[in-house]
């Protein structure tokens, strides 16, 4: 198989698997971080094979639908991709970078760096801002059967790992909890100008929610 093969038959194998997902977590998700990682790429030095790679799998087997086994992505990944005769470097340049995309409450260290990580984990936080981020949000807090707001449960910035991973706050909580903090922490420069204009929707949502919210208006 040559690459383009290789990346066909990976959204082939991502979208049979991802059927059914939580609507936050879907194919859809995955093809529009393909999407934003290609155009974040364009002004990178990356090899745009492990980019491509990486976003198709980053979320095959999320941990939070996985019983938290954060093996459970990687693994699959690179047993898929061994199937498909993948160079090994390869291989495990992807699995690194599922492994290390993830925010987790943005309070832990990451153990692995390239500018193939750099790009899909822009990509990835791209798709958690804005419009999609705001319907991400409360999708995800739906399908958890979260509320969506309690003016008397404040948000915890200072959540650990996994403080982060149980937390079954409001989901208007995880606006200031990660989604607020992201335009901030945005590794490519193409991602940054992206999350900004997502940021200001996300403000202007939260300052309209409240007013709603108060009966002002
Ligand atoms: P990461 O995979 O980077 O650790 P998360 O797992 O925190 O990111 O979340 C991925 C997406 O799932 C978020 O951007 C959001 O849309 C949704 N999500 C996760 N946790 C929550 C939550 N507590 N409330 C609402 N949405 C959430
Ligand atoms: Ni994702």
């Amino acid at each position: 198989m040559n690459k383009e093969e290789i990346i066909i038959a990976t959204a082939t194998f991502v979208k049979k698997e991802l059927k059914g997902a939580e609507g936050g977590h879907d194919w859809w998700h995955i093809e529009r971080v393909w999407n934003n990682a290609k155009l974040i790429s364009q002004s990178e030095n990356v090899n745009i094979f492990i980019v491509e790679l990486a976003a198709l799998l980053h979320d095959i087997a999320d941990a939070k639908f996985n019983d938290g086994d954060e093996n459970a992505g990687p693994e699959k990944a690179k047993k898929f991709l061994e199937t498909l005769l993948v160079e090994k470097e390869i291989i495990t340049h992807v699995e690194n970078i599922i492994r290390n995309i993830s925010f987790k409450g943005g309070n832990f260290t990451q153990h692995f760096q390239s500018s193939e990580l750099n790009v899909v984990q822009d990509a990835d936080r791209l798709d958690a801002l804005g419009a999609i981020g705001i319907a991400r949000a409360f999708n995800y807090g739906g399908f958890k059967n979260r509320e969506m707001y309690n003016p008397s449960e404040p948000p915890d910035l200072q959540m650990d790992k996994e403080a982060y991973k149980k937390s079954s706050a409001p989901t208007l909580n995880h606006f200031y909890e990660k989604l607020l903090l992201l335009k901030d922490r945005m590794n490519t420069a193409t991602g940054r100008q992206l999350a900004e204009e997502r940021h200001r929707f996300m403000e202007i949502f939260l300052e309209q929610f409240y007013e709603e919210w108060e009966g002002k208006k």
